[in-house]
């Protein structure tokens, strides 16, 4: 299906995804030539008579790159600001540098994006690209958001929590603008596939505007027989492709974390040497969440001559970024998502089979620019056995982060929130009996937030790490938990290539601690600033030196919010035992104890069997108490980042939850 606009032919592409910036022309060119710019007349028009739109169209149409200059060139948007939310970081940013590309301005000037521990906007920006999260943070401050006048929530058939969560913050903000002083809010949510009448119907029969895409035919392949072990089956498929298909058919994989994909990538690269010399040569590329920005922009330019593409990716890839060159989509048919049921105590991240939605979305990821090929690396009987749709995250998740919110907002009744599809009402009582556990509210005071939970919810962290760092003045050890939850809310810091395993292992040994892995990676952070962030030092270390930069730059921006909240200064020196009693009045909840057997067994009324993961400092030690930070299940249930306590600090840091829990000594 190639129309007239079509922007399939290869120079041009080249030309303009090489990110050269100056040719206006080009770029104006290719704005035209995306599938939404025929409906935008009809858009602008029909945006004009409603306050409220659901907008669908293909991924690569052109939806959250142009709306919102669409919106601000017609003047839509009056002096007010136009939100455009992402689940994702990545996303935010690539599309704010592309965008302002467009605008020919500086980021940060018309616009911008914002994300957390990252904000680049300024006065003079119209249009914010941000992570939904980072509305939610602002709703606190300012509950109707009176300075957007329009707010567009992209990607909504994602569904993270914090897009259901904003759903009913900017339903309910739009709702109190239409009665009050304050200029109406139009809200536009966005997505390539979902549920349309659902969401119509939250949005009081919202007006759907559809934008035709294009999709051009893919043939789809299956596994002839169930694949055991998916990340060999990845490489066996890459290479298949390779060596018959044409350089310039570049590969997109879809698999489901950081580790996963740098371990694929060296593998990849290594069999690539080995490959006969009439083999193109590749390029691999990795992408997920927490890779820095200069790392994700090279996804988007083409492979040097004569070399294939080869981008390992998450669930990133779905829908929320566009890759072009894409001929072929190899789908492991796994993501790594969250599932958490109440009452468990379980609140697991984990490998699990994609739904038939999203096995579809990846597949149209090989037929955005042609004709493409999808592997799927499953059977088509396994395929019939997966959930037609993804079960949305807010009704598998742990909702403390969510509930703490809601009641910095003064929404008490979190029971009665007008959710799009409400979490059961376990999940939630749930929530309510955590926080009070970790002191933030009182039910019995009709919820009410506690002046600790008050200033909980002022931290962009989930509710027991904002509560250590809030607690560091109680044990006079700020520096050293602030350098520990930044560390914590990076991903890997270590670096363990398959085939030095062992090098790793001796050359990080200094850094280890029997008392755990928060002080190893307090440990790991000392030696780090202590010979000012070298490069070489990480590599030798096996140090990720990404990740760590990443956490300085989160460690920075906490301190100063510690700075504004009153939280004073302060380090324990070497004393650990008063950092690890400052993490159980976080964690206490996450306390496991060692049974006859070795195995151990959490402390809450579930009483699960768990086992230290063989990524832990502690893994070979068997300390009779640890607290986790969380539980990650393979082939058994492992708890990950341990903490080795006392277990008179658990009585200490929660009496009465631990009054009738038999910690045996
Ligand atoms: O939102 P939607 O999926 O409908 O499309 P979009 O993100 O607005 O992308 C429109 C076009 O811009 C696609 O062809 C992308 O490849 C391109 N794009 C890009 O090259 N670089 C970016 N950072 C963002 C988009
Ligand atoms: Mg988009």
């Amino acid at each position: 299906m190639n129309n007239k606009n079509s922007y399939v032919s290869g120079n041009r592409k080249r030309s303009w995804s090489s990110g050269n910036g100056g040719d206006e022309n080009c770029i104006a060119n290719r704005r035209r030539g995306l599938p939404i710019y025929s409906a935008k007349q009809r858009f602008l028009s029909e945006i004009r008579r409603t306050h409220t739109a659901i907008v669908i169209g293909e991924t690569g149409s052109g939806k959250t790159t142009q709306i919102p200059q669409y919106l601000l060139e017609s003047d839509l948007a009056g002096y007010g600001v136009i939100a455009c939310t992402q689940p994702r970081r990545v996303a935010a940013i690539t599309i704010a540098e592309r965008v302002a590309l467009e605008q020919n301005s500086e980021l940060g000037d018309e616009v911008g994006y914002c994300v957390r521990f990252d904000d680049t906007t300024s006065s003079k920006t119209r249009i914010k690209y941000m992570t939904d999260g980072m509305l939610l943070r602002e709703s606190i401050l300012d509950p109707v958001l009176k300075k957007y006048s329009i707010i567009i929530l992209d990607e909504a058939h994602e569904r993270t929590v914090h897009t259901d969560v904003l759903l009913g913050i900017v339903k309910g903000a739009q709702e109190h603008r239409t009665h009050s002083i304050h200029p109406p809010l139009k809200v536009i949510v966005m997505s390539a596939t979902m549920d349309v009448d659902h969401f119509s119907h939250y949005f009081n029969q919202a007006p759907v505007f559809y934008i035709q895409g294009r999709q051009h035919p893919i043939q789809l392949l299956y596994a002839s027989e169930p694949q055991s072990d998916y990340i060999h089956a990845a490489l066996v498929a890459i290479f298949q492709i390779h060596q018959k298909a044409p350089a310039e058919e570049d590969i997109l994989v879809f698999l489901t974390g950081q580790e996963e994909i740098e371990s694929l990538l060296k593998a990849v690269k290594d069999v690539a040497q080995d490959c006969p010399d009439d083999c193109p040569g590749v390029q691999v590329l990795p992408l997920y969440a927490s890779l820095p920005p200069s790392m994700q922009m090279k996804i988007f330019n083409p492979a040097p001559r004569g070399k294939r593409k080869i981008i390992l990716s998450t669930n990133i890839a779905e829908t929320s970024v566009t890759i072009p060159g894409i001929k072929h989509v190899i789908d492991t048919g796994r993501v790594k998502a969250k599932s958490f049921k109440a009452g468990s105590g379980l609140d697991i991240l984990r490998v699990q089979r994609i739904s038939q939605a999203q096995a579809w979305q990846r597949m149209g990821r090989a037929g955005r620019e042609s004709s493409g090929n999808c592997w799927r690396l499953y059977t088509e009987e396994e395929y019939e056995n997966l959930k037609p749709n993804t079960v949305p995250e807010i009704q598998r998740s742990n909702l403390s982060s969510v509930v703490l919110h809601l009641l910095s907002l003064n929404i008490r009744d979190v029971l009665h929130f007008d959710f799009l599809d409400p979490p059961s009402k376990e999940n939630l009582v749930d929530a309510l009996n955590q926080l009070e556990l970790l002191g933030a509210m009182q039910q019995r005071n009709n919820n009410e937030l506690t002046s600790l939970g008050k200033q909980m919810s002022v931290f962009p962290l989930e509710p027991r790490l904002s509560k250590i760092l809030i607690s560091s003045r109680q044990y006079s050890c700020l520096d050293e938990v602030l350098a520990i939850v930044s560390m914590l809310s990076v991903e890997s810091i270590l670096i363990t290539p398959n085939n030095k395993r062992e090098e790793a292992h001796a050359a990080r040994k200094k850094f280890l601690s029997s008392e755990g892995d928060h002080i190893t990676y307090l440990n790991i952070h000392k030696a780090y600033r202590g010979v000012g962030g070298n490069k070489d030092w990480c590599h030798d270390n096996f140090i990720n030196i990404r990740s760590m930069k990443q956490a300085e730059e989160i460690r920075k921006q906490l301190r100063d919010l510690c700075i504004r909240e009153n939280i004073p200064r302060s380090t324990c020196g070497k004393d650990t035992t008063s950092i690890r009693k400052c993490l159980t009045v976080g964690l206490f909840m996450n306390a496991a104890e060692l049974q006859r057997d070795g195995t151990y067994k959490t402390l809450d009324n579930n009483r699960h069997t768990v086992s230290i993961h063989p990524s832990s400092c502690l893994f070979q030690c068997k300390p009779a108490y640890v607290l986790y930070q969380e539980l990650v299940h393979t082939s058994k249930c492992y708890m990950r980042n341990l903490c080795v306590v006392d277990p008179d600090w658990l009585n200490d840091a929660a009496p009465s939850y631990f009054r009738n829990r038999c910690i045996s000594r």
